[in-house]
């Protein structure tokens, strides 16, 4: 990818790159939507992600290129979210808004260029892999200096303030702070990120069901919105609460009636999956695999009935994926109304159980489920 990202760049602009970065797309492994409910989350990067060349020009231009779109220009001076076929390059523009704000002097424009590895719309956060890979290519070429969770909070912000999605860290903490073989686990009350060693002979599979809800970030803004109205309601019986991540199961229970059905539900997975993620990082301590797996499903299943974030694509595919032995879990990863599943398995579970799966999927949906075997891999750095 390095070579055709520095090919594109020479082919786009007729000169060298000065700098290309690479960030990877993430798996969620347990902690839905737990992250900007002050929650615990537990991700990996994956090995496939977002490499960009990038070069300061001689004037005030910046201009972008990726691999299937055309060339577009646009002025320093005037940086504005893009609605339309052009939105794609709100990302690198939101990371240059905020590197700006944050101080980083450009006297100058850029140029940059873009490939992926990722497949596009499967849940896998390319949108913080292209964040990410941007802001460390453009903070080496203008010269400032931010470590990894700095790295994070700026593709975050961009993402909230530029793009206009009310994302947590999730995807920019796991995209900058991943590790070969290693879980990326985020404290998102504290901001605090570190590692725990992926259970030896375990792999990860993705199971893209190739849906995308149509109105999937209204949709993930609704249930944002949804969190923030229980939390309001919960702290008039516990003022000291913050985040809903701060009430337990059994305090949630006693307002089931204040909060009504459905926020009620809305709370509960989120209590929920903080609870889960906090037993996983217990089970991968005495490498109790099954209890790993059992919270997989369990997660899933609170997404079905309670956060209303899973579709029966993704609910087929998470049962086919039960039946099978070599699996200890399954479940939706990433914002969920479509996008793809993770399964967690053993070595034994290969291709042909992978692909007969994805035909099972075709007969019943008459699309593919575009599958894709990978594993933990290192966060975002300067190629
Ligand atoms: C998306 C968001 C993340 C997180 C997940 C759900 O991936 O970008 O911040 O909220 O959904 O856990």
């Amino acid at each position: 990818m390095k070579n055709c990202t520095k090919e594109l760049y020479l082919e786009v602009f007729g000169e060298e790159a000065e700098q290309l970065a690479f960030a990877p797309g993430r798996i969620e492994f347990i902690g839905n939507h737990t992250d900007y409910n002050g929650g615990l989350v537990m991700g990996a990067a994956v090995k496939e992600g977002i490499t960009v060349a990038v070069g300061r020009r001689k004037d005030r231009t910046i201009s972008l290129r990726t691999e299937a779109s055309k060339r577009v220009d646009i002025s320093l001076d005037n940086l504005q979210p893009l609605q339309g076929k052009d939105v794609w390059i709100n990302y690198p523009v939101g990371v240059t808004n905020v590197l700006m704000d944050a101080g980083m002097d450009m006297p100058v424009g850029y140029n940059i260029a873009v490939t992926s590895t990722l497949p596009s719309g499967a849940g896998m956060s390319s949108s913080a892999a292209f964040e990410l890979s941007t802001a460390y290519a453009l903070a080496s070429i203008y010269g400032y200096e931010a470590d990894k969770a700095q790295f994070a909070r700026i593709g975050r912000k961009a993402e909230n303030e530029f793009v206009g999605m009310p994302c947590g860290i999730l995807d920019q903490g796991v995209s900058a702070f991943g590790e070969h073989n290693a879980l990326v686990r985020i404290d998102c009350k504290s901001e605090s990120f570190s590692n725990l060693a992926m259970p030896k002979g375990t792999h990860f599979w993705i199971f893209d069901s190739n849906v995308k809800h149509a109105l999937v970030d209204s949709a993930y803004a609704d249930r944002h919105k949804e969190c923030h109205d229980a939390l309001s309601i919960l702290q008039n019986t516990y003022p000291l609460a913050k985040s809903l991540t701060d009430i337990s199961e059994e305090q949630l229970r006693t307002c089931e009636s204040t909060l009504g059905p459905l926020l009620f539900r809305r709370a509960l997975h989120i209590v929920g999956e903080n609870d889960r993620v906090r037993l996983v990082e217990q089970a991968l301590q005495i490498n109790d695999l099954r209890a790993v797996g059992n919270a997989l499903y369990a997660s899933h299943e609170s997404s079905r009935v309670n956060f209303d974030n899973s579709i029966q694509q993704l609910d087929f595919l998470v049962d086919a994926l039960k039946q099978q032995p070599h699996v200890y879990g399954a479940r939706l990863t990433g914002g969920g109304f479509g996008g793809a599943v993770m399964a967690y398995t053993n070595a034994a579970f290969g291709e042909s159980l992978a692909n007969a799966l994805s035909l099972d999927y075709k007969e019943e949906f008459g699309i593919e489920a575009t599958v894709l075997h990978t594993s933990a891999g290192s966060g975002a750095t300067l190629l």
